[in-house]
């Protein structure tokens, strides 16, 4: 029963789509788990480039039966424009099935994600304002409509009735207009009427497919910097990107995951506010923004980037029990005459290398660094280890060292090809 978990190791857009993308080649079934369209994931074929916020990264390949799992929060309109958009470029969207347990993201929690984080000022999460965090904590609250409830009207009456009568006594808080019930009763419902052919129970679909010993992987969002409960809380997202994520939130069982796949971006980067303790506000970070594209895909805010940190990446290897990693965006460090990676933190007179839970402390946290010798050719037409400058090779040979497991792709560019396979040992004989 082969399920293979991508997540992303970091702040989220590591290149989670392209590496999904790039694996669905092999698989029948992928599953988004978690998040919702605060997600941004790119895939990029040849000269087009597809930017996706719901439905899984590897749906362009024909052959994928795309799924929505229970553990997201689905924005009904988005995921409409998204299906239209991709039908539109030829993408045949039929095999889409979205979990009629995932629960809906109304117009309420998109209100009450801006008019929470404007109130909050300085202290402001600086979410996607897609309203995640209120329709999870609607789900939690057992308050949340879910996509099967579009599909049944009394239901759907009565939960919509339970849920305006508190959100819009909340909403009225903080000044804003009344959602109408009539109208957002009929909205509900023709969404539901235009999503009916791919609500479904994707967990017997999952469930099937691994007992018929198919190929299925699950595409997680945002990343480990960033879960709720092993990140740098509160600046997180309000769902768990872990690998364990990919239980709850795709249908499957811990021992059906054979597999968990980091991604890695090559430097750090942050949307958002909330620690970043090796940023760059220099040259070498314009360098990173400007080189690297670093743009957020979902709301266009400049990320913030700096230098590699070591220190998470233990932390990030451990809780998603990670057996291997995907490494991207190296071809953007070069040019730099040195390249830093993070050891360790000097917090106050203590030198840390433990990634510490407090997002108090990471404040605080002075980065110590290691340095690499630089490198200045174009990597991008790199397919193999041996292409690869020397000082490059190093770089990456240190990072599989820290992260104690083995580096499986290298990522020389968005585009698909633009990928080098380490084969067996090849990595450790470049060294
Ligand atoms: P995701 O959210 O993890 O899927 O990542 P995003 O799509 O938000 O951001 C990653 C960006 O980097 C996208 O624009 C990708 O096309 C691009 N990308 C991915 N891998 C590479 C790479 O190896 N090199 C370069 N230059 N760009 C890459
Ligand atoms: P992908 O899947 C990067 C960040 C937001 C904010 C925090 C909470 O493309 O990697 P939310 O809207 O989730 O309540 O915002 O999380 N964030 C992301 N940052 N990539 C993402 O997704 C993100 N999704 C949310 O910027 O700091
Ligand atoms: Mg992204």
């Amino acid at each position: 029963m082969p399920a293979s978990v991508i997540c992303g190791l970091q702040w989220g857009d590591e290149g989670k789509g392209k590496v999904t993308d790039l694996l669905a080649a092999d698989v029948s079934l992928v599953v988004r788990y978690q998040g919702g369209d605060n997600a941004g994931h790119t895939v990029v074929i040849g000269d087009e480039t597809f930017k996706l916020h719901l439905v899984p990264s590897g749906a362009l390949h024909e052959h994928i039966r795309p799924i929505i799992g229970p553990g997201v929060v689905v924005n009904p309109r988005t995921l409409l424009d998204e299906i239209q958009m991709l039908e539109s470029r030829g993408i045949e969207m039929s095999k889409l099935r979205v979990s009629s347990s995932a629960h809906v993201i109304m117009p309420y929690h998109v209100a009450l994600d801006g008019a929470r984080e404007a109130a909050a000022g300085d202290g402001m999460i600086g979410t996607t304002k897609r309203g995640i965090g209120p329709a999870y904590g609607d789900r939690a609250w057992r308050t949340g409509i879910r996509m099967g409830d579009l599909l049944d009207p009394d239901l759907l009456r009565s939960r919509l009735i339970a849920a305006l009568t508190e959100k819009n006594a909340v909403l009225a808080l903080y000044g804003l207009p009344a959602f109408e019930f009539e109208s957002l009763f009929s909205d509900a419902l023709s969404w539901g009427q235009r999503l009916a052919p791919f609500i479904t129970d994707t967990t017997a679909i999952v469930q099937a497919a691994l007992a018929r010993d198919e190929l299925v992987l699950l595409e997680g969002a945002q990343g480990t910097l960033l879960d709720l409960d092993h990140g740098t809380y509160p600046y997180v997202t309000s769902s768990n990107p872990v690998a364990g994520g990919a239980c709850t939130g795709g249908g499957v069982g811990p021992r059906q995951i054979t597999e968990v796949i980091g991604v890695l971006k090559a430097y750090s980067t942050r949307v958002g506010a909330g620690p970043l303790p090796t940023e760059l506000n220099d040259e070498v970070g314009a360098h990173l923004v400007e080189t690297g594209r670093e743009y957020g895909t979902t709301t266009g805010r400049r990320r913030r980037c700096g230098w590699l940190d070591f220190v998470p990446l233990r932390h990030a290897v451990q809780v998603n029990s990670v057996s291997s990693i995907v490494l991207n965006k190296i071809d953007i460090l070069s040019g730099l005459p040195e390249v830093k990676v993070c050891v360790g933190y000097r917090v106050g007179n203590e030198l840390i290398d433990e990634w510490p839970m407090s997002a108090a402390v990471l404040e605080r946290a002075a980065p110590v660094y290691d340095t690499f010798e630089g490198w200045t050719q174009d990597l991008r037409g790199c397919r193999s280890i041996e292409e690869l400058p020397a000082a490059a090779r190093r770089y990456v040979a240190a990072i599989e060292q820290r992260a104690g497991v083995p580096i499986s792709h290298i990522s020389v560019g968005p585009e698909r090809t633009q990928t080098i396979a380490v084969r067996g040992d090849s990595l450790v004989a470049a060294r």
